[in-house]
């Protein structure tokens, strides 16, 4: 059981959606503090005053980062330690919605998690982490199991997430330098990036697949996935895949291609 009190977490896109969501519950669950990386810097800050006003000062910083800028990124995790001294768990959750540009799009949600898994995997989480262990957990999407036939190029930065956490979340290199990765995948739940028009698509036929596959769907709240972040964080085991959907609690997938080729 890994215990979240008194670490440091790094979460990216944390200024709205799930994000956000994870921010407080980090803070809820006696995390020492944060720090919250997004490209925008007036909500990002409000985001911090807003949680610093409820658990306290200092407890939340922002750093204005975009995550397909591995110096910046890079520089990000630099900053934290400058200010916290530790930092023992990091969530690479940013997501763009902008479809229609797939290089961008590939450049945040699935280079983006690499460089920050591999910053916080080979470098920052061995080096400053507060115990014994660390944990990175990817944010992928049912989408990167099962597909998404609205936005092909997001399944497959999702699928791409999954098989970086899984891989990464090999034992060879956990004993290594002791950090747990983990992917979790949510299903559809109500944040910002929700909110979609044909514009954020790569034309008409991927908005209508799209919409008809949330048309019958009740977006769960994101706190939803913020609660599972936090259990999975704790009880999860190195390499693990989880999907939280429906509103439910997150369970374990076991992909049988694991016992065939024995990664
Ligand atoms: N909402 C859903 O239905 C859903 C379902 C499955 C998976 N997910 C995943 O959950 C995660 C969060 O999704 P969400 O719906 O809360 O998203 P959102 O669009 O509401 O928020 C995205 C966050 O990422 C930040 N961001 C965007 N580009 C960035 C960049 N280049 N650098 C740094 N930060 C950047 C934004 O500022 C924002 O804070 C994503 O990984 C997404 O793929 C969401």
């Amino acid at each position: 059981m890994f215990d979240v009190s008194g670490k440091i977490g790094l979460i990216t896109g944390g200024t709205q959606g799930i994000g956000a969501a994870i921010a407080k519950e980090f803070l809820q669950a006696g995390l020492r503090g944060i720090a919250i990386l997004a490209r925008t810097e007036g909500k990002g800050l409000q985001v911090v005053k807003d949680l610093n006003e409820e658990f306290g000062d200092g407890k939340a910083i922002f750093i204005q980062t975009d995550v397909a800028d591995k110096k910046q990124f890079d520089d990000a995790f630099k900053r934290t330690i400058e200010v916290f001294k530790n930092i023992d768990i990091v969530v690479n959750n940013a997501v763009v919605d902008s479809g229609r540009n797939w290089e961008k799009y590939i450049a945040v949600n699935l280079t983006g998690p690499i460089t920050g898994t591999f910053l916080a995997f080979e470098n920052y989480i061995p080096k400053y982490r507060t115990g014994q262990e660390g944990v990175i957990i990817n944010i992928s999407s049912v989408a990167g199991l099962y597909g998404n036939a609205g936005a092909p190029h997001y399944a497959a930065s999702k699928a791409g997430v999954i098989e970086l956490s899984r891989s990464i979340g090999n034992d060879i290199h956990y004993n290594r330098v002791k950090v747990k990765v983990i992917a979790i995948c949510p299903g559809y739940t109500d944040t910002p990036g929700v909110l979609v028009t044909e514009e954020n698509y790569l034309g008409a036929p991927y908005f209508k697949a799209y919409q008809d596959r949330v048309k019958d769907l009740r977006p769960q709240p994101s706190t939803t996935v913020s609660k599972a972040v936090v259990d999975v964080i704790k009880k999860g085991r190195n390499g693990s895949v989880w999907i939280v959907m429906d509103n439910q609690p997150p369970y374990e997938v076991r992909l049988e291609i694991n016992k065939v080729i024995n990664m």
